[in-house]
C-alpha cells in the first residue's frame, strides 16, 4: 500500500548546502515529493516531534541543534517509502553508516554531544502520520 513519510533535512544538511543532493536521491529512487517547506523550528515544535526522547542524555543538545537554523521538511509518497527512505538514509551513526547512503556519503562525527546525521525519516506509518501533522499543520 502507498505510504507517506516525513523527511527532514536537518540544520547541518541545509547549512552545508546538501538539501538538493539529498532530495534528489529520494526523487531519483522513485518517490513522489508531496510537500516541501523550509523553517527554523521552535522548541515547542521540536519537543512534540522528539517527545519519545525526552529525558535521554542527547535530548537537550538535540533540541538545541535542531533549533539552530533552517530545516527543510518534506513529505514523500510511495509504496514502502518509510522503509525505503530509511534504507537511503543509512544508520543513525554517520561514522558507521554504509557508503552509498546519505549519512554514509555526506556525514561524519564532529565530536559533539548530538549526532549530526543530516536527515530524519519517520519509522512507522503511525509516526509518519503524527510527524506530518506536527510539521505541516500551519
Ligand atoms: P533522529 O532520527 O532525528 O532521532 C533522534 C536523533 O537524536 C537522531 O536522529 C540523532 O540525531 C540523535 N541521536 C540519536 N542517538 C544519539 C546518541 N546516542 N547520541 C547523540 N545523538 C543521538
Amino acid at each position: 500500500t502507498t505510504e507517506r513519510t516525513l523527511v527532514l533535512v536537518k540544520p547541518d544538511g541545509v547549512s552545508r548546502g546538501l538539501t538538493g543532493a539529498i532530495l534528489a536521491r529520494v526523487e531519483a529512487k522513485g518517490y513522489r515529493l508531496a510537500a516541501l517547506e523550509q523553517l527554523t523550528p521552535s522548541r515547542e515544535l521540536l519537543a512534540e516531534h522528539y517527545a519519545e526522547h525526552e529525558g535521554k542524555p542527547f535530548y537537550e543538545p538535540l533540541l538545541e541543534f535542531m533549533a539552530s537554523g533552517p530545516v527543510v521538511a518534506a513529505v514523500f509518497e510511495g509504496e514502502r517509502v518509510i522503509e525505503g527512505f530509511r534504507s537511503l538514509a543509512g544508520a543513525t551513526d554517520p561514522t558507521a553508516a554504509a557508503p552509498g547512503t546519505i549519512r554514509g556519503d555526506f556525514g561524519r562525527d564532529w565530536g559533539l554531544k548530538v549526532q549530526q546525521n543530516l536527515v530524519h525519516g519517520s519509522d512507522s506509518p503511525e509516526s509518519a502520520a503524527r510527524e506530518i501533522g506536527i510539521w505541516f499543520s500551519r
